[in-house]
């Protein structure tokens, strides 16, 4: 009797790009009416990076998508498709990915976006993972990128000291029967609640509301949030979320050696940790050099933390994130 090997997806290489201007929170405290206590004490910011002028969401995208595949041994021709999570894409038309592909020469394959605002990755990767179990597509490149400081008002204290802009990447290819079993993308889970769309928007610039003078004078084309309302549904669904992942695969919280979970506040994050009870030192957090970089964060800091050893082969590791929407999602991964 011939047994078929179930195909699973698995990541193959990761990388990231985060532009090399820095802001401060001493910087901000020149800009808008705030200090550097309260940014670091509230959210756990330090300091954010900032697009040079000139420089696209695709730029970013492109440049850690050359480390992922670099880091995987492959090269731009070797992909079946390309998806990219953002929501400050180089236009509205096309895809942001389209121009990915085109600097990275990947021609004729699939390349589109997600909008899923910071699950944007997960969603992501929620994807190709789907394309690579089914065996229609062997190799995918996920972007999460975000060039937030074009579309922040930064007279706004209460949004303007959060984000920051950057790109992370990964390819995910099948395991190969050397793996094992146990190698490889255990389980992806998105939810959206659509009820909770105004908690965070940016209204301007679609169809609903074009573009005019007046519109761009009362600044509806940048990001509005209410904060202190994300900031419970963000504890309370990363943690459904992620339990949900654990449970499914049959595994406890003492199973996890490392959560990379979106960096939006450190606040939620060491919540969310004891909510799961897993200890907040086996959380990957670079939140203190970057800010949010909504849909870039979960793959910046899983590329850090692969790079410097820290997230090592044949461990357990869990995202999630949440953001716009409100969209979340979560991610087991065995790397
Ligand atoms: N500097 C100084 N004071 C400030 C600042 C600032 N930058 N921002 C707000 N404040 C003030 C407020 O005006 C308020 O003052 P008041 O009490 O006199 O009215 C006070 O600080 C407290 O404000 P809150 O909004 O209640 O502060 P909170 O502790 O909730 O922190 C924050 C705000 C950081 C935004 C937090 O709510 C948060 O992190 N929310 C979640 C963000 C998130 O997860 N977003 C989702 C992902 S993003 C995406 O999808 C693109």
């Amino acid at each position: 009797m011939t047994t078929h090997r179930q195909p699973k997806s698995a990541i193959v290489g990761t990388g990231h790009y985060a532009p090399a201007r820095v802001l401060t929170n001493v910087e901000l405290e020149r800009m808008v009416d705030t200090s550097d206590a309260w940014i670091s004490e509230r959210t756990g910011i330090r300091e954010r990076r900032i697009a040079a002028e000139g420089e696209s969401t695709s730029d970013m995208a492109s440049a850690a998508s050359r480390s992922a595949l670099e880091f995987a041994g492959l090269e731009a021709s070797d992909l079946d498709m390309i998806i990219v999570g953002t929501v400050t894409g180089d236009s509205p038309m096309p895809a942001t990915a389209v121009n990915v592909q085109q600097k990275i020469g990947a021609n004729g394959i699939p390349a589109f976006d997600i909008s899923a605002a910071c699950a944007g990755f997960l969603y992501g990767l929620s994807i190709a993972d789907q394309f690579i179990r089914t065996g229609q597509m062997q190799r995918i490149l996920v972007i999460g990128v975000e060039l937030l400081s074009r579309v922040l008002n930064w007279s706004d204290r209460t949004t303007c000291v959060l984000f920051g802009d950057g790109a992370g990447a990964v390819v995910l290819g099948p395991t190969e029967p050397s793996d094992g079993a146990s190698r490889g993308v255990i389980s992806t889970k998105i939810f959206t609640d659509g009820s909770l769309a105004n908690t965070l928007t940016i209204p301007g610039g679609g169809s609903e509301m074009p573009l005019t003078h007046i519109s761009l004078d009362e600044a509806k084309n940048k990001v509005q949030m209410a904060g202190s309302e994300v900031f419970k549904v963000a504890v309370k669904n990363l943690t459904s979320a992620s339990r949900a992942a654990i449970e499914a695969a049959g595994l406890s919280a003492s199973d996890i050696d490392w959560v990379v979970a979106h960096q939006a506040n450190l606040r939620i994050l060491t919540q969310v940790a004891s909510r799961l009870d897993i200890p907040v030192e086996r959380f990957v957090i670079n939140i203190e050099r970057y800010g949010n970089t909504s849909s870039a964060s979960i793959p910046i800091a899983l590329d850090e933390a692969v790079r410097d050893g820290r997230i090592k082969p044949g461990q357990t590791v869990l995202m999630c994130a949440l953001g716009a929407g409100i969209s979340w999602g979560s991610a087991l991964v065995r790397m």
